[in-house]
């Protein structure tokens, strides 16, 4: 049994709110956002839209993409729905997943939601392709969708100006192939980090400790990209692409400088959506295929990392 990604997608909301059009109390500026984070807009949620909305429509995207590459699935045929999500529509229950199930019709799906905060599609897509192992289950969507928007503190110009809306979703295949397209993946988490990155039980808003997650960040980064390669036995010439976790331009940079690779193979993203939390190394695998930068057979890393503090990983041949 082989799993595999046949389809990607993803959805952003209808409003996109440039740096320069962000509110004037916040007293920041476009060329301060840039030059601290690599940010110059992001897309914000407005009337019926929502992180399950968001979620349907890049699902939908990845079944569409499916087909364009020959793979033809109808939603009945999916087995399993996972969905990151930080911003359900409901918090506790029900989970977007079933909302999303709803609304594809996937009538014959078991689906959850993953909390795992920015590293949730990671965990996501460890959980999907386990699950379609151990359930002997062909088809699976794993969907990052985040709707920040709704919990970013409006007042704190440290934090608000960082995050945007969306999704991003990948169609997994489980098929009698030999090819193993998947190789290690890591998964951590330290809740030691807890207060460093974290929404309020009150006032259901954002709370960041922005220097340290910056240190964990790049610190982390380094560390997945060295611990899957040495597992996967490979140097930085077998790796045609390393996508991480979209959080800060100065993140990826500092994370490449560090491992002493060329910055060519991170791809930087952050530029139009800002951080979409789960969802922006779906966005990133969607938009870097569509755009033909990432190509059939190359082997690529996903690391992300986020609240929890958690972290993940893993090497793939797409
Ligand atoms: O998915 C994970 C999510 N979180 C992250 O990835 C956050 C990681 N951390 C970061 O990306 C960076 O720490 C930030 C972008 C949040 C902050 O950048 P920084 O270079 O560490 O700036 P700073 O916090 O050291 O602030 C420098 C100055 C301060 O002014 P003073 O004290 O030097 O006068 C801030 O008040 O910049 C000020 N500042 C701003 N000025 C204009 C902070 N935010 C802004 C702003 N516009 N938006």
């Amino acid at each position: 049994m082989s799993v595999k990604i046949i389809g990607v997608g993803k959805a952003l909301p209808r409003k996109k709110i440039l740096n320069s059009e962000l509110p004037e109390e916040l007293n920041t500026s476009d060329e301060w956002i840039r030059s601290h984070t690599g940010i110059g807009s992001r897309y914000i949620c407005s009337e019926n839209e929502n992180s399950a909305v968001l979620g349907v429509k890049a699902a939908e995207a990845a079944l569409a993409n499916a087909k364009s590459n020959g793979f033809f699935v109808n939603s009945e045929q999916i087995d399993l729905i996972v969905c990151s999500t930080a911003v359900p529509v409901h918090w506790g229950f029900p989970s977007n997943a079933c909302l999303i199930q709803q609304s594809l019709c996937a009538d014959n799906a078991a689906g959850f939601d993953v909390s795992a905060a920015c590293s949730g599609f990671i965990y996501g897509l460890q959980t999907g392709r386990a699950l379609l192992n151990q359930m002997n289950w062909k088809y699976a969507l794993v969907i990052g969708t985040e709707e920040l928007s709704r919990i970013v503190n409006w007042k704190d110009r440290s934090s608000c100006i960082l995050f945007g809306d969306g999704a991003g979703a990948v169609l997994l295949e489980n098929s009698e192939e030999n090819t193993e397209h998947f190789g290690s993946f890591v998964l951590g988490t330290d809740g030691k980090g807890a207060e460093v990155l974290y929404l309020g039980t009150d006032d259901i808003l954002i709370h960041m400790d922005g220097h340290a997650v910056y240190n964990f960040a790049v610190k982390k980064m380094v560390e997945i990209i060295q611990t899957l390669m040495e597992k996967d036995n490979l140097s930085i010439d077998d790796i045609d692409l390393i996508i991480c976790h979209q959080a800060n331009e100065r993140i990826i940079q500092a994370a490449a400088k560090r491992l002493n690779y060329p910055l060519e193979k991170f791809p930087i993203l952050i530029e139009e959506y800002a951080n979409t939390s789960s969802a922006s190394i779906p966005i990133s695998l969607t938009d870097l295929s569509e755009n033909g930068i990432l190509k059939h057979g190359m082997k690529i890393l996903l690391a992300g990392f986020g609240a929890g503090l958690t972290w993940g990983g893993c090497s793939l041949t797409w």
